[in-house]
């Protein structure tokens, strides 16, 4: 007899999760995720009692809109990463893969901005304001000044424009 694939539903998990079950498992309250479905960031089915029920691979679909945030991107960015995603099944490694491709070099900058803001903080930003001793040292008489505007030594890549 030919051994079937184990389903999730086999190793008692649903495949369809209510509103209720994704905020227990994302802590994530359930204002946000109507929020999100109602930005497009994530997208449920209803039953027959018209119901919300959403495929079990919202989870990860939540879990990195919630890191994403928190690492400063914005919803913007996420939602158009998100969807070049398959709206209608569970994004495979592979998409995954290519998302996180497409979002490598500006991940790669905010972990060197940050490491900058780190490691920096406790020394001149050469912001200008010579207020602390090691700026006679790192930026005598404003000299990085004469480079343009902000923090010369904290900024990692290219500047925000305002
Ligand atoms: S910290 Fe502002 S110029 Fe040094």
């Amino acid at each position: 007899m030919a051994s079937k694939d184990i389903t999730l539903e086999d190793l008692g998990f649903s495949a369809h999760l209510s509103v209720g079950e994704v905020a227990r498992r994302s802590g994530v309250p359930v204002s946000t995720l109507h929020f999100y479905e109602s930005r497009g960031l994530i997208h449920s089915h209803r039953t027959g009692g018209n119901q919300r029920r959403y495929a079990r691979d919202v989870l990860r679909r939540v879990s990195f809109i919630r890191v994403a945030q928190r690492v400063g991107i914005s919803l913007a960015d996420i939602q158009a990463a998100l969807s070049t995603l398959p709206a209608t099944a569970a994004p495979t490694r592979a998409d995954w893969e290519r998302l996180s491709s497409t979002w490598r070099t500006e991940l790669d900058e905010r972990m060197a901005q940050l490491k900058r803001l780190r490691d920096t903080l406790d020394d001149c930003i050469g912001c200008g304001c010579l207020s602390i001793d090691r700026c006679r040292l790192r930026n005598p008489l404003d000299r990085l000044g004469e480079q343009g505007a902000g923090p010369h030594r904290l900024w990692v890549g290219p500047r925000d424009e305002d």
